[in-house]
């Protein structure tokens, strides 16, 4: 029988995976440049950390996880998402001293029907900002998300903002909501009413219900005076930075951990994807409800998978810098050699390493997309090579000690 990848997953194969590496060497730069340092925790974890870190009545924890036993017998959790793991992770190491900005790549799992954009292993770039309660951290953040769908070509990103107040400021907000859900208790999905008492937010959050709850009252209509503030700044600090948001009075996200400010960033290639390119928040009770000190965060995942559906020009860069041609195989350690000293001085070089025709050889320069061919042949007895420009077919004698200077050039 032949084997397949699982369902909802894939293989990334080239030239797309070139551009997958291209998304995590941009999400990875522009977390440095931005000062978050890198965590890596495991891809499994205690399911009680999801269970209590992401709440029992999320779809994420109900419907979406891959939980398994182990040989000895613990019920173990592959990741649906990274900020419980980083948040347990950080109590783990001592807790957070002031502050720590934490970014995480990789691949994330939840049990969810595959489409397009939704799949049941996909990628995340995630960062963390531990320890700052200040609404220019949540600011920082959402800066951060809106530059790399900047860079990755993402078109019309607009940011969809919302505050959900805090939790003192929800228990009042929790009880208007119950009685206008109970009212309407007949037209809702089976789902949506098991959840009307033991968390009502998640019912706004509920797509089957989306034309119900559309006027349902709103959390940013019942916020205590410091979420408000704190929400108004973060939004004259979007204004200033010019980041587009709109404000959408009804969206909670999926995830049970939040208060205050959540976002999602939303995209006109949004048809091709399913849903936000990435989303965040502000959960300034994770630490304590994980068994850690007091310690306000905000952070946010981007959707990698559905940043590659968004991305305009997905920039199929060029694999190799120069694929080196033998044409006279009495050279061929003579061109094993350039190929060395070339890789040495970093250029990304690559030779076929079976005797092959010449024509042959500038097919697979073609099919590595390889930028120049390098042609070792007579020339070298007079210290030249021969060079060729694959995308425009022009060719000339370059000296060997120049060859450096010439690539650089490109
Ligand atoms: P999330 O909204 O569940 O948030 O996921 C963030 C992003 O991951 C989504 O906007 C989407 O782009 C992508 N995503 C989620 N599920 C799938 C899927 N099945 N297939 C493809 N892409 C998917 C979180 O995960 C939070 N941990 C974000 C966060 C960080 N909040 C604070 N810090």
């Amino acid at each position: 029988m032949a084997f397949r990848a699982p369902k909802g997953t894939d293989d990334v194969l080239p030239p797309v995976s070139r551009d997958w590496l291209r998304a995590e060497r941009t999400f990875v730069d522009l977390a440095e440049v931005f000062g978050y340092d890198t965590v890596l925790t495991p891809y499994f974890e205690a399911t009680e950390l999801f269970s209590r870190g992401v709440g029992e009545a999320t779809e994420v924890v109900d419907k979406q996880m891959y939980t398994f036993s182990d040989k000895g017998g613990r019920s173990l959790t592959l990741r649906p998402e990274a900020t419980a793991s980083l948040v347990r992770a950080m109590i783990e190491a001592g807790g957070v001293t002031g502050t720590a900005k934490i970014a995480v790549w990789g691949p994330m799992f939840r049990y969810e029907r595959p489409q397009a954009g939704r799949r049941r292993q996909f990628y995340q770039g995630d960062i963390e900002y531990f320890g700052e309660r200040l609404a220019e951290a949540d600011i920082e953040v959402i800066e951060f998300g809106y530059r790399y769908l900047d860079q990755m070509g993402v078109p019309d990103v607009v940011v969809a903002l919302n505050s959900i107040g805090d939790a003192e400021d929800r228990v009042a907000y929790r009880a208007i909501l119950i009685e206008w859900l109970r009212e309407r208790a007949g037209d809702l999905s089976d789902d949506a009413r098991k959840r009307i008492d033991a968390n009502p937010l998640r019912v706004l959050d509920s797509k089957a219900d989306s034309a119900i709850v559309a006027d349902a009252p709103a959390p940013i209509d019942h916020l205590g005076s410091e979420a408000a503030e704190h929400f108004q700044t973060v939004q004259s600090g979007l204004r200033r930075l010019q980041i587009p948001y709109r404000i959408e009075p009804r969206l909670v996200r999926g995830l049970d951990y939040y208060n205050r400010t959540v976002w999602e960033y939303l995209s006109s290639g949004y048809e091709a994807a399913q849903d936000a390119a990435g989303g965040g928040g502000r959960y300034d009770g994770l630490f304590e409800l994980l068994g850690g000190k007091p310690t306000p965060a905000v952070g946010v995942a981007m959707g990698i998978d559905r940043i590659m559906l968004m991305a305009e020009h997905p920039p199929t860069g060029r694999a190799l810098d120069v694929f080196v041609v033998v044409a006279d195989p009495d050279r061929r350690d003579a061109a094993l050699d350039l190929v060395s000293e070339l890789r040495r001085r970093g250029f990304r070089t690559d030779i076929e390493l079976a005797e092959r025709s010449v024509s042959a050889q500038f097919k697979a320069a073609d099919r590595r997309a390889a930028a120049v061919a390098l042609v070792v042949g007579e020339e070298w007895s007079n210290g030249e090579v021969t060079t060729r420009d694959l995308a425009t077919g022009e060719q000339e004698a370059v000296a060997l000690e120049d060859i450096e200077p010439w690539l650089r050039r490109r």
